[in-house]
């Protein structure tokens, strides 16, 4: 496998965690329309549904004057039953230069040891979503300018959330705290529990999560309504939040059910700042994994 992997957060040590979103920054001011030496032959293979990060990626790409093509499962020879290895070792050996993956089996890239391009995981069913969690850190660390001692909340379906899997132990080693809210059933980590008032309020950051019902093996029969009143940020909870918290969500939102519609864009929220942090963050990943200065 190619040492330039972005797979999990586990790649990337502190010192490369802070370059990375030292260089996001630079392209949103100095450095915005750096490019890559060359013009780099890149591929996204998306073997699930995403609009934030699939078009953050390519924006990225095409604002880093990369060739970048889309691959499409429905056309493709995996309807014949080909492999992810033969798929992905297809692309490297038709000339491209590195490969985006969204797939949903976990640790997908487990299967693709003899692939030698360099890989960025787009998120791999319930396991890990780096280049999210470096967006999300951005975000964090544009407010406060520290991890240190940052109280992360995170709020709902965190055991089939991929995101909130790549952010806890990261916040963690970059000496912030986590704790964690919503239906104990889906809290995979008893010890970071706490009640959603209680969160809300202890919190710097709130991340709300998506019911991610795609990933689950039983039904959820709980209606919206009771949901967002039980475990989801309503106007009365961000009442209890501090003046200087603010509010998280990786998106797609389902307004209304983890989070009341008005909330969205309140004054609180970077949700939308974000998702503008995910084309800076994408845009640092290629420039590291093309090992390229400014
Ligand atoms: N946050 C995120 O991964 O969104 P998409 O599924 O739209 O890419």
């Amino acid at each position: 496998m190619n040492s330039n992997n972005i797979l999990t957060m586990n790649d990337l040590s502190v010192n490369d965690i802070m370059k990375i979103l030292h260089d996001a920054m630079l392209f949103s001011n100095s450095q915005k329309d750096w490019q890559l030496s060359k013009s780099r032959l890149v591929a996204n293979l998306f073997f699930e549904p995403s609009t934030r990060t699939h078009y953050a990626f390519l924006s990225a790409q095409h604002q880093l004057g990369c060739k970048a093509v889309n691959f499409m499962e429905e056309t493709s020879s995996v309807k014949k039953g080909e492999s992810l290895y033969d798929t992905v070792k297809t692309f490297e050996m038709l000339g491209y230069e590195a490969v985006v993956i969204r797939h949903p089996q976990d640790q997908y890239f487990q299967q693709l040891q003899g692939v030698h391009i360099p890989i960025i995981n787009a998120g791999d069913g319930c396991g890990n979503h780096p280049s999210q969690c470096l967006l999300d850190l951005l975000t964090i660390y544009q407010e406060f300018q520290t991890f240190q001692n940052i109280n992360l909340f995170i709020v709902g379906d965190i055991k089939h959330s991929r995101v909130a899997h790549s952010l806890i132990e990261t916040l963690q080693r970059l000496g912030g705290n986590v704790r964690l809210g919503g239906p104990k059933e889906w809290v995979d980590q008893e010890e970071l529990y706490m009640d959603i008032d209680q969160g809300v309020a202890w919190a710097d950051a709130v991340m709300m999560l998506r019911i991610q019902r795609e990933r689950h093996t039983t039904i959820t029969h709980q209606k919206k309504e009771d949901y967002l009143q039980m475990y989801g940020l309503t106007q009365e909870r961000v009442q209890k939040m501090k003046p200087h918290a603010i509010i998280l969500h990786p998106a797609p939102v389902n307004r209304g059910v983890e989070i009341e519609d008005c909330l969205v864009e309140h004054e609180k929220s970077r949700i939308f700042k974000q998702m503008e942090n995910g084309v800076l963050i994408r845009k640092a990943l290629f420039k590291k994994i093309f090992q390229e200065e400014f």
